[in-house]
């Protein structure tokens, strides 16, 4: 039998590792997310044992991939697809020690304010961060110096004015959410909260658009004509990466649920056990600094 050469790119040798079957039947997307989590990692200083959220990871075959490749635990969090499936897919690939699956709206996630050392999320930003505020709320969830990356479709440039001819039959309201490094890089940079280290666009990452969707999805003739039509011009895969600025202050009216303005944390730190001493102070005393910069419940913009 010749070797299955299907979805082998040199450019990407841990994701070149896995079965084709298996990346094919837990596709969630319209991208390889091994690739782009394999393009995105190698942008991230990730080391065993960091916690690490993987937002919108669909049926969290990135999440594997990370647990697996670097050893960090990770958080599967999902809107769309369910979390009792990506269980049994997580415990197959061996990873139940370290991967675990959620269900929850990326606008209104179920996590304490500093606890991820950084946030991924593969192909699936642009559904629910374009907002100008999305930023102010998801960055709450990682330590100051912790990274939010992202990675999935985009453009090469932004459209200016008309939608191209060429685009026009693939093109859906959706679509508008697409953006470019620059655009991602400005939209994050102006607001203080991370300092952008990366905003970049894979070189003849439309080519592998079209690899990826001629093996996963051979039908979609529509797509895959606009892909081919582009060359690269407007289409492609794009990566960002910003690491949080402690120093910046978020803003508390800006989230989506209000829970914490209406009750203030107010852990006071004790020693748990007779003879101790108080626990040291982690992440920079993020967690404590939000206490005491929580504006007033009743407080106007
Ligand atoms: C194109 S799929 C990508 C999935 C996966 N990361 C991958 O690369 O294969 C987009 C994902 O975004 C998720 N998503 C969309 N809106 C969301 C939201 N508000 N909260 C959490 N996830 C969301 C969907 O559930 C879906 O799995």
């Amino acid at each position: 039998m010749p070797p299955d050469e299907r979805l082998v790119s040199e450019q990407f040798p841990r994701a070149s590792a896995y079965h084709p079957d298996w990346v094919l039947a837990n596709a969630s997307g319209g991208a390889n997310s091994l690739w782009l989590t394999e393009w995105l990692s190698a942008a991230l200083d990730l080391r065993a044992g960091m916690r690490v959220l993987d937002l919108g990871c669909g049926r969290a075959s990135s999440s594997i991939f990370l647990r697996r490749e670097f050893g960090v635990q990770v958080w599967a969090t999902d809107l769309w697809f369910s979390a009792a499936e990506n269980l049994e897919r997580i415990r197959d690939a061996g990873v139940g020690d370290g991967v675990f699956p959620l269900h929850a709206d990326a606008r209104s996630l179920p996590f304490a304010p500093g606890f991820f050392d950084a946030i991924v999320c593969i192909d699936a930003f642009m559904y629910f961060a374009t907002g100008d505020l999305y930023l102010n709320y998801l960055a709450q969830f990682v330590k100051p110096g912790g990274a939010i990356a992202i990675g999935g479709a985009g453009l090469v440039r932004e459209i200016e004015g008309e939608l191209p001819e060429h685009l026009r039959a693939w093109w859906t309201q959706g679509l508008w959410s697409l953006h470019s490094a620059a655009w991602w890089r400005r939209h994050w940079e102006r607001t203080g909260i991370v300092h952008v280290e990366r905003a970049d666009t894979m070189p003849d990452g439309w080519k592998l658009w079209l690899d990826w969707h001629r093996a996963v999805a051979p039908d979609n003739a529509t797509e895959i004509e606009a892909v081919t039509q582009d060359q690269g011009r407007f289409l492609g895969y794009v990566r960002v990466v910003g690491r949080r600025r402690g120093e910046t202050k978020l803003d508390e009216h800006c989230w989506p649920d209000n829970l914490r303005t209406l009750v203030p944390p107010q852990y006071a730190r004790k020693p748990l056990l007779r003879g101790q001493e108080p626990p040291a102070v982690e992440n920079g005393g993020a967690d404590l600094l939000m206490v005491e910069t929580n504006p007033p419940a009743t407080g106007s913009r």
